[in-house]
């Protein structure tokens, strides 16, 4: 599937094996299993001590909520690194962590193995981010139960910007902020629908000119929409182009 590089190693550890399992299995994330990633989804119930087979503790000077027991995740971590390679990063999804944006999936999308610690319940023992851990990522200023989904929507980030992932590069290199700008509006069959007619450059077959109307149109979103890009955008052009 992949021409060229080799798949890359994902492997996601989890209380929740099934709820990963399934997103990764479904559209292209599940085609990429072809020979673009290799997922490895670990359950962390397997690392757990009999024969309470506990995952979770109570906290160290008392409070609410639950706290991932570091031994499961070490274990799980050893296991993956002993047969895989230790990760090159080690990814953990939370609330405190840095804003997760494009260019973290673009970065992550260059490393051949990552690992995602998914914690659950209200935080994961602290030796294990001081030890295990490279990157903490937030996905938005909000708290979730867990942390499957920010794991697999930091995975779907990455893996549709692997080579092979998608039908079409080009639809991975001109949407939202790869381009450094949100992207602009689509527009497909039928010419006019219900009352609202395609733009007429957009069926003027000049390609210079739909370059610019699209390019202008993607100035405007951003402008209007996301100030904070824009202003990125403006002084990223001022110092030359990404490279
Ligand atoms: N876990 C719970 N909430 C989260 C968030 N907003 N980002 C990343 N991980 C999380």
């Amino acid at each position: 599937m992949s021409a060229g590089s080799p798949p890359l190693k994902l492997a996601i550890l989890t209380p929740f094996p099934e709820m990963v399992a399934a997103v990764v299995a479904t559209s292209i994330l599940g085609r990429a299993a072809e020979g673009v990633v290799n997922y490895r989804i670990v359950n962390l119930f397997d690392y757990a001590d009999p024969p309470h087979n506990k995952i979770d503790d109570e906290p160290y000077g008392g409070g609410a909520g639950m706290i991932l027991k570091p031994e499961p995740i070490f274990r799980a971590f050893d296991a993956v690194a002993e047969s895989d390679g230790k990760p090159a990063r080690v990814i953990f999804p939370t609330p405190d962590g840095a804003p997760f944006t494009q260019r973290h999936a673009e970065d992550l999308a260059r490393a051949d193995h990552l690992m995602i610690i998914s914690g659950h319940y209200k935080g994961v023992d602290q030796r294990v981010r001081d030890a295990l851990v490279t990157d903490e990522y937030s996905i938005g200023d909000f708290v979730l139960t867990g942390g499957e989904l920010p794991a697999l929507m930091m995975i779907d980030a990455v893996v549709r910007l692997r080579e092979g992932a998608l039908n079409s590069s080009e639809s991975a290199r001109t949407d939202s902020f790869s381009t450094g700008l949100l992207d602009g509006p689509h527009y497909t069959r039928p010419r006019e629908f219900r009352g609202q007619a395609v733009p007429e450059v957009l069926i003027s077959g000049d390609h210079g000119k739909i370059a610019a109307w699209r390019q202008e149109r993607r100035e405007a979103n951003t402008r209007e929409r996301r100030p904070d890009i824009w202003a990125q955008y403006q002084a990223a052009e001022e110092t030359g182009p990404r490279p």
